[in-house]
């Protein structure tokens, strides 16, 4: 039986062309694994009104861990307008199924290294190497929604804090809520996370990404519960930044930051920020990483209007495959295909359009293993 189990999860889009580049480097690799399709997708939103099939959930339950490529998500009543005709009207409601994914099996790690590779002519500096830790459950995801405002909740509210004042006079049905929901626990551990990462690999400070001057309660919790944490790394620096300023200070000092732990909605945006400055989201990878189960993904969507013309760039692809090596502790395997990445971008002979060239998604995954050899 192969060593490991390893959910495939493609999805659609430009999902399908990125992995197909990863089965070439995972097969060049060798890794002794047998990998499972599993559907997921705008495809089974449309014929079954779940883009997240509870098989697949089933499936995921007897493997190692997942490869996720992309998936298309769109507006509700769009959404409800792609239904296959049986469907529609039933109140079905898209939501996105690697946020699903990530709540269901308790993924509270979303890991984004974003490095400057050598020759990368996309790169804003070429002496990056950021790391972002963002809370991956919890927060303004929690799905905690209300939208017109139910009496009930809005009793309570108005019960609890006299700022509800300032909303007399509107109407529940002009009145949407999102709530913001942060637990101790939560805040702890996505921060351990991230101050363990930074002393196995050297970094000497964690950047803690939050807005506790205004939003007092969920960022200052978050800002506490870290000084608690910090004092038990002495040797790493704890550096404190509101989000906005985070916007401004990564793109006028960039290199001064390594490690970067934010909550659900600020490490989003942040994350997208970071990877623009290492060449963009074809870059950028992210592990979806629980304590015994890890989904690895690009961080970009399905490019609908690219799909099945492999000519996008694989390489967050195949980062991504690079962290499900080490997660799986097949280091050597995973720095092998580090130093390939990494030298191809530095040769530049093979290249997709977004760096100037005109080579394909797999004459970009066909150069990397002639690299691992
Ligand atoms: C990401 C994406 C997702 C998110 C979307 C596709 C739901 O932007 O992984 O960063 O918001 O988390
Ligand atoms: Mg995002």
């Amino acid at each position: 039986m192969p060593k490991y189990r390893i959910a495939w999860m493609p999805g659609d889009g430009i999902g399908v062309d990125v992995m197909d580049a990863a089965k070439i480097v995972l097969d060049a690799i060798a890794l002794d694994a047998e990998y499972i399709p599993a559907d997921i997708g705008w495809e089974f939103w449309r014929a079954e009104g779940d883009a997240l099939p509870q098989r697949t959930l089933d499936t995921l339950k007897t493997c190692d861990c997942a490869l996720f490529a992309a998936i298309t998500s769109k507006p509700n009543e769009e959404a409800e307008k792609e239904l296959i005709p049986e469907l529609q009207g039933q109140g079905l409601v898209y939501r996105s199924p690697i946020v699903r994914l990530r709540q269901t099996f308790d993924l509270y790690v979303n890991l984004r290294p974003c490095k400057a590779f050598q020759g990368n002519p996309l790169n804003f500096r070429d002496d990056l190497d950021l790391v972002v830790f963002r809370e991956n459950t919890q927060g303004l995801y929690a799905g905690v929604e209300f939208h017109p405002l139910p009496d009930d909740v809005r009793a309570v509210l108005e019960g609890a804090s006299p700022r509800m004042a300032a909303f007399q006079g509107v109407d529940s049905a002009d009145i949407a809520l999102s709530c913001r929901i942060f637990t101790r626990q939560g805040c702890q551990r996505i921060v351990r996370q991230a101050f363990e990462y930074a002393r196995r690999h050297g970094y000497p400070t964690v950047t803690l990404v939050e807005k506790p001057n205004v939003i007092r309660e969920t960022s200052g919790l978050m800002v506490r519960e870290a000084r608690k944490i910090a004092a038990e790394y002495p040797d790493i620096a704890l550096w404190e930044t509101n989000v906005d300023a985070m916007a401004m200070w990564l793109v006028k000092n960039p290199q001064d930051y390594g490690v970067i732990v934010s909550s659900n909605m600020f490490g989003d945006i942040i994350s997208d920020l970071c990877a623009q400055l290492v060449g963009g989201l074809g870059f950028a990878a992210s592990g979806n990483i629980g304590d015994d189960f890890a989904i690895f993904e690009p961080t970009h969507g399905s490019a609908p209007k690219y799909a099945g013309q492999y000519v996008v760039n694989p390489t967050a692809m195949l980062l991504a495959v690079k962290l499900m090596l080490d997660w799986l502790g097949e280091r050597a395997l995973a720095a092998r295909l580090e130093e390939a990445i990494a030298a191809v971008i530095a040769e530049g002979q093979v290249r997709t359009y977004d760096l100037g060239g005109s080579d394909g998604t797999l004459d970009v995954a066909g150069e990397v293993v002639r690299k691992l050899a």
